[in-house]
């Protein structure tokens, strides 16, 4: 059999070569990443998914070789043999790993042309996200997005490896299956044998992990495939991955336990960091108040506090009104910022308009005033009492919003982020866990008028909150919690409700009356009824984690194949339009096509 590769064979990857190599007979193969004529030798950059290497093609080595290599061009793919010689003293390229040592081609295999590439491949790319996404077979030779999966792989492995030493069982789920309420909108996939049925694709194995628990596996993981029709985010994507987990006869402490030590392993051997635990943790109250926002970045300061009291009856009615109305006043003193210019502030004062802020009043504490549109209204006891309160000291600038507790909190949270990018107070090297825990049961949808579950309806109220069901469910407390990290929820998860009379009495709360329950969760709380374990678990967000161990800023640059924000596959089209035939197979008519 002819084979173009004949008798060559890899010997070596292109990040290998060192000067203890020197003087072996080595074959690469790869990509031409450049190409440069001096004078009659010719330079390459040889490129595989390890490294670069440099190859040199001399006549006075060999004439034939140096002649069949002034055809190729970058991105060619190559087969060298060669030899590994010592770079002289002042060409050793010390950025390189292998800058210390070239190889001398003595044969040569053009194993494939290539065009021009669209693009440059390397990591200062120019052309825009669409261009790399549709050239995605390109992108991904990038030598920062071949580390990326790289990591993403070591991190799958050292999960698998750490999981499976402790006993967990590596158990698929279905995708095709019924609706699971993780509160995104669901992907359907019509069914062809059973007309007018579909399929929805899971947002989570849920379900199906609390009944493997029931059926006695008592540790389980997978790192799984989810689907959620949700408005994207450079966090979100529309198939996203997670390292699901459900365990049987365990109480907070010990998933918290096992979880960390999860993440501690993944951290040392994707980025060789050690990481301390235990994480500390604070209650979902405790961050909304100091924080504003359920995932705190707890990197740096500048935290929220109410001033809600010492200005009830100010005179500034924007601030008493949001009081008498059961709002909330609350402050960030960004310390030593009293020289911000009226541009920056009118710039922070949109961004807080952003998360509906009616407006973000300020102090600038000079040596012997304050500057500021509001200070006039504040009586001298009031001044005193922020001052005490907010430790106002010279040089610094206070923000303030006031609205109902939701937006105070929300704008006054993301300005916090947004102050501490300004001023560069995050350290991105610095990697801070913290636990969010006791989250509300529910919240109230004002559109559909009716409860609704903040986690998911299987979490377990807290025990000492039961008295509340009937009377005061918004302040129940549940058995919910967060992993957070530097301000990104990476993981979540609960203890469970595993009794069927607790499970229908939640469900009948969330509006879900017994017929409703038993058609779409009718399973679930058969299984419960059979003898069911105490149970919880977490999901972590795969793709986020990745991302925060890799430093990206979107999850897109962690996943190999990413969707666009408008959940399009710009490399293969997807979605598209059915033919005729496929849709009269499902029994489908399609009433209208948006162009666009
Ligand atoms: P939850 O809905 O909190 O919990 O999801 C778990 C984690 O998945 C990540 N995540 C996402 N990542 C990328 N794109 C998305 N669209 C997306 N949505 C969520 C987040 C999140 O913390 N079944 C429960 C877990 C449990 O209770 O055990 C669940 O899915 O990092
Ligand atoms: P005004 O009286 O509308 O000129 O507002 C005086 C200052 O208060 C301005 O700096 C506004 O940005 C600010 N302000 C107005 N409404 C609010 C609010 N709800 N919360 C905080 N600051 C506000």
């Amino acid at each position: 059999m002819t084979d173009l590769l004949g008798n060559m064979r890899k010997s070596h990857t292109c990040g290998e070569l060192r000067k203890s190599d020197v003087g072996k007979e080595v074959v690469l193969m790869g990509w031409v990443q450049r190409r440069r004529d001096h004078g009659g030798v010719i330079f390459v950059d040889f490129r595989d998914r390890e490294g670069l290497t440099q190859v040199v093609f001399n006549p006075e080595i060999s004439f034939s070789v140096h002649e069949k290599a002034q055809v190729i061009r970058s991105e060619f793919v190559l087969g060298i043999r060669g030899k590994v010689v010592a770079r002289p003293d002042e060409m050793v390229n010390e950025k390189m790993v292998t800058g210390a040592i070239e190889v001398f081609a003595n044969e040569l295999k053009i194993l494939s042309h290539a065009q021009t590439p669209v693009f440059q491949i390397e990591d200062r790319v120019e052309a825009s996200e669409s261009i790399r996404l549709q050239y995605r077979h390109l992108d991904l030779r990038r030598p920062q997005l071949q580390k990326n999966m790289i990591a993403r792989h070591t991190a799958s492995r050292a999960v698998r490896d750490y999981l499976n030493d402790r006993g967990f069982l590596d158990i698929e789920t279905p995708f095709l299956t019924k609706s699971t309420p993780e509160g995104a909108r669901d992907y359907l996939v019509p069914s062809r044998v059973n007309h007018g049925c579909f399929y929805a694709l899971p947002q989570s194995p849920q379900l199906f992990k609390q009944l493997l628990m029931i059926s006695g596996f008592e540790r389980y993981y997978q790192i799984v495939r989810c689907f959620r029709d949700e408005d994207l985010r450079a966090d979100r994507q529309p198939e996203f991955t997670q390292i699901d987990m459900e365990l049987s006869f365990v109480g907070e402490d010990d998933i918290m336990e096992i979880t960390e030590g999860l993440i501690k392993e993944v951290f040392k051997k994707v980025r060789n960091l050690d990481i301390d635990t235990p994480f500390d943790r604070i209650t979902y109250e405790e961050s909304m108040s100091r924080f504003g926002i359920d995932r705190p970045d707890m990197r740096f300061g500048l935290e929220l506090c109410d001033i809600s009291d010492i200005v009830k009856n100010a005179g500034f009615k924007v601030f008493a009104s949001a009081v008498k109305n059961g709002g909330l006043v609350k402050a960030i003193n960004a310390k030593g910022c009293a020289g911000m210019s009226r541009k920056d502030i009118d710039d922070l004062t949109e961004f807080a308009a952003i998360y509906k802020a009616k407006g973000l009043a300020w102090i600038k504490v000079k040596e012997n005033e304050w500057q500021s549109p509001i200070a006039k209204f504040f009586t001298d006891q009031e001044k005193a009492a922020l001052k005490d309160r907010l430790n106002m000291e010279t040089g610094d600038l206070v923000f303030f919003v006031a609205d109902n507790s939701k937006v105070t909190n929300e704008a006054l949270g993301q300005l916090r982020n947004e102050l501490a990018r300004r001023l560069n107070l995050i350290d991105s090297n610095t990697y801070r866990f913290v636990w969010v825990t006791h989250f509300p049961l529910l919240e109230y949808d004002d559109t559909e008028k009716r409860y609704q579950a903040l986690h998911h309806p299987f979490t377990a109220p807290l025990e000492e909150d039961m008295d509340k069901l009937e009377s005061d469910p918004l302040n129940i407390r549940s058995r919910a919690y967060d992993m957070v990290l530097n301000g990104t929820e990476i993981g979540g998860g609960s203890i469970r409700i595993h009794s069927t009379e607790l499970q229908e009495k939640i469900l009948n709360l969330l509006g879900i009356d017994k017929e409703e329950a038993q058609e779409k969760f009718g399973f679930l709380l058969n299984a419960l009824a059979s003898g069911a374990p105490p149970h919880g678990g977490l999901a972590f967000g795969f793709d986020r984690l990745v991302m925060l161990l890799c430093q990206e800023d979107s999850i897109r640059d962690v996943i190999a194949f990413p969707k666009t924000q408008k959940a399009t596959c710009l490399l293969t089209d997807a979605p598209s339009i059915p033919t005729t035939t496929q849709l009269q197979e499902l029994s489908i008519k399609v009433s209208r096509v948006d162009e666009g």
